[in-house]
């Protein structure tokens, strides 16, 4: 079945049947205010942080899957029939329906009854509101006498709250309603600043702000008596559910199109402004009105759409590429950039799987994405590693999350996570490598936010280093703490009560259990910060660094190395994890993708010996399992891994964010073809033609597709916010076109197929053009380099001389 297909040349999925196997949805905004949008026009919009400042309501994990949204219905007033556009919540036959989600956009929209309807909805840089620009077209023959209805529902602002207390929340709602102009202001009396509000573009004939009398008593969204009737109530709402609803009348001639715009927004007043008149409990509205004027205004509204398409244009522009493979290259310069900067502003907040109220940042997982958005956003970029090492800890170690409102480490998940620190290396070395700007390290940041400890962010790094070495465990192999990357993974758990988490209690005192993860990390980062210490002149270091690295990669052979492929790890009782001589979980990817990716085992063999084992073990058509066998029990020694139902998640799913790992580690054998493979397996775009299976968005990666031990193999849960973003974006751009920022120039490494002949790509890098032509002469790896027409030794193009602009760069692969 085909539910949609993808318009590369307008950035755009196109979905054209609404019934979609999942809600395939789109993100809305991209600096402050942000909203959530599926194709049947569900989701809910907050201002920054989705728990605390959530200004529509959404009921997760609801039947529908989806439901709850931006809903407009359409009603013929002469025959009484009203129906969605956006075909949820009534679900009529409707025809022509499209949902096109676009960057930063959507447009949905359908026909029924001769009446073409479609909605536009966008945030508009640097303005905290959404935009949904309604155009309906009379089709038929006569004029037509509608009604148009306008519905949200709003969030009492925390949304925990929102969802629980109800004994409080019954009686706290309040609204305003001023010129057709609806106000959420729900606590503003007490200590709120903030409001919301929700305008029209036309007259209105009427409103409702109270849901049961929009809705009637004991009716659903799908039929509300308001619609029904052709009219609103005009209520206000005392407590109960505040709701947004305006009714519009539109008298269409043959042919005619009309354009209703309304606008939702956010908006703070300063405490002493509040109120006006000044000892009233009325908003002052004279600050928002200027606001609301000028985006109920279309030619604003097409302008702001504009600046927004540019926006992209220019964001997306730095980097494009044209390769003989089309998933590759619509992943690449359109939806895997896109994905990378919806993790960089939700982190894993808010998606249909992350219900907004969850976790903070996530340490490592902000530091990993990072690697997918820095080009983009370098300023904002800088700013995020100095907000994550200011969470650092005086040992060295990291709060595993911090909220992004406080900036501050969240002390109910706490630390020890022991891979934590490597990754603020990997993100402060990503950051450089990309804007050259040396003076981060300088920059003076505080341990746990406390004034008064800052000290430079290079020794952050240099205490992230020896953080591991201050925890090597019985075979000198690092400590792993509550967990590593594979958060599922406690090997100091133990836990036998039903319910406890598993990512904060620990039993064991953790001097045993060592990460064989870890050891590879290390030696990557360790030898990231001695290139780091080199080019600072810091000889001394950088030496003590490469001896670090080397001690260790000398530890994971002979202690992390099984035979045919790495060892995962020792457990409490000193016991090998992921070995031939485990039961289950003989074998893990983890090891395999980072010690290769690392370096370990390249010249004596073991790395190719690891990813042949990968191949011919974990590898199936959907993908690189996380483990082998999976395990068919729950076992007390290693935690929440094995919670999981064989198959799924870290039990043996199919875990993307780490399949790149494997992918970047066959670049570094040089098995091009292989690495590709693997790419294409996961690629969303190339498993658009099993779209039945995989179910999720064909246009984002997900976290996880079910492994072969499920019985839902191939199926794909939790798209957009994870980790595999930012890493396949990192392995094809970087390591398979192999377009990769050094600390001393753009390096050409590309290791393609062999049945490549070439391929091109722009990349603007610290200012410069670089138009990059790779052809290929032999099957090789080897590059020969021309850059503006003169051959160059090496592979890494030196900075241009300043004032350059532009540099062509030839490249032979031989
Ligand atoms: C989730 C977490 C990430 C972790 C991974 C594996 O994606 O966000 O931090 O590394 O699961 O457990
Ligand atoms: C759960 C998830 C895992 C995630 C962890 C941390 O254990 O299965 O993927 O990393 O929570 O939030």
């Amino acid at each position: 079945m085909s539910y949609g297909y993808f318009d590369d040349q307008n950035r755009e999925y196109i979905i054209t049947k609404p019934n979609t196997p999942l809600p395939w949805i789109n993100y809305l905004g991209c600096e402050a205010y942000f909203g959530i949008i599926s194709n049947t026009a569900g989701g809910y919009s907050f201002y920054r942080d989705a728990r605390l400042r959530r200004l529509t309501r959404y009921r997760y994990n609801n039947a529908p899957f989806d439901f709850g949204g931006r809903y407009i219905y359409l009603r013929d007033n002469v025959t009484g029939k009203y129906w969605s556009p956006s075909w949820q919540p009534t679900q009529d036959e409707v025809k022509d329906y499209s949902c096109r989600h676009g960057m930063g956009y959507s447009i949905i929209g359908s026909t029924l009854n001769q009446i073409k309807a479609e909605t536009l909805y966008f945030v508009p840089l640097g303005e905290t509101l959404e935009i949904w620009q309604l155009k309906v077209t009379n089709l038929s023959k006569k004029p037509r006498k509608l009604s148009a209805f306008s519905s949200i529902e709003f969030c009492l602002w925390d949304a925990q709250d929102d969802a629980t207390n109800f004994q409080r929340n019954f009686s706290t709602g309040q609204v305003e309603v001023k010129d057709g102009v609806i106000y959420h202001k729900t606590e503003y009396r007490e200590r709120r600043d903030h409001f919301a509000y929700f305008a029209c573009s036309e007259k209105v004939a009427g409103y409702d702000t109270q849901r049961d009398t929009f809705l009637g008593a004991y009716r659903s969204w799908d039929k509300p008596l308001a619609v029904e009737q052709g009219h609103s109530f005009n209520s206000v709402a005392h407590g109960w559910a505040p709701i947004g609803s305006h009714h519009v009348k539109l008298n269409l001639k043959p042919g005619e199109t009309r354009i209703v715009t309304f606008v939702l927004g956010y908006h703070e007043n300063s405490k002493d402004e509040k109120f006006d008149p000044p000892q009233s409990q009325i908003i002052n509205k004279k600050t928002v009105r200027p606001i609301i004027a000028k985006y109920l205004n279309s030619k604003n509204v097409n302008t702001a759409f504009d600046t927004l398409k540019k926006y992209w244009e220019r964001v997306l522009g730095i980097y494009q590429a044209k390769t003989p493979d089309k998933h590759t290259n619509r992943m690449v310069n359109i939806w895997n950039a896109y994905q990378c900067m919806a993790t960089f502003n939700m982190s894993r907040s808010a998606s249909f799987y992350e219900s907004g109220i969850g976790r903070g940042l996530g340490f490592r997982d902000s530091n990993q994405d990072l690697l997918g958005f820095v080009h983009m956003v370098p300023e904002r970029a800088r700013e995020r590693v100095l907000d994550l090492a200011s969470t650092q800890l005086e040992t060295g170690g990291a709060y595993h999350q911090y909220q992004p409102l406080t900036k501050r480490g969240n002390n109910d998940i706490g630390s020890d996570f022991n891979d934590d620190p490597l990754w603020l290396i990997i993100g402060v070395g990503t950051y450089i490598k990309e804007t050259g700007d040396w003076s981060i390290l300088d920059a003076p940041v505080p341990y746990d936010n406390k004034p008064g400890s800052e000290m430079p962010l290079y020794e952050h790094l240099e205490r992230s280093l020896k953080y591991t070495l201050d925890r090597l465990g019985p075979h000198g192999l690092p400590l792993i703490g509550r967990a590593d990357w594979n958060d599922c993974l406690n090997l100091n758990c133990f836990s036998d009560t039903p319910g406890q988490s598993f990512q904060t209690t620990t039993n064991k005192d953790g001097k045993v259990a060592e990460s064989i993860f870890i050891a590879g990390m290390f030696v990557l980062a360790a030898r990231e910060l001695a290139d780091i210490a080199e080019r600072r002149g810091l000889h001394a270091d950088a030496s003590n660094y490469r001896n670090a690295a080397e001690r260790m990669d000398g530890t994971v052979h002979k202690h992390g190395w099984d035979g045919e492929w790495f060892l995962r790890a020792y457990d409490d009782f000193g016991k090998k994890v992921g070995s031939k001589e485990c039961k289950e979980g003989k074998i893990f990817i983890e090891p395999q993708g980072f010690c290769v990716l690392a370096g370990i085992g390249l010249n004596d063999g073991l790395a190719q010996k690891s990813l042949d084992s990968v191949n011919k073990i974990l590898a199936t058509k959907h993908g690189i399992m996380l483990q082998q066998p999976s395990y068919s029990e729950y076992y007390l020694n290693l935690g929440e891994i094995s919670s999981y139902p064989p198959g799924y998640k870290e039990n043996a799913g199919i875990f993307c964010h780490n399949n790149p790992w494997v992918i970047i580690a066959e670049t570094r054998v040089g098995n091009g073809n292989r690495a590709f493979d693997y790419y294409s397996r996961i690629n969303p775009s190339a498993r658009e033609k099993n779209i039945d299976k995989h179910r999720c968005e064909p246009y984002v990666y997900a976290q996880m597709i079910a492994g072969k031990d499920a019985p839902t193999h191939g199926e794909a849960k939790n798209s957009w916010l994870t980790g595999t973003a930012a890493w396949n974006y990192y392995a094809i751009t970087q390591f398979i076109l192999g377009i990769r920022p050094t600390y001393s120039g753009l390096m050409i490494a590309p290791v393609i197929p062999t049945q490549w002949k070439g391929f091109f790509v722009t990349r603007i890098f610290q200012g410069v053009l670089y138009n990059i032509s790779v052809k290929r002469e032999g099957k090789g790896n080897n590059v020969r380099l021309t850059v503006d027409g003169v051959a160059m030794e090496g592979n890494v193009i030196p900075k241009p001389q300043i004032g350059t602009l532009k540099v062509t760069v030839e490249a032979i692969l031989f």
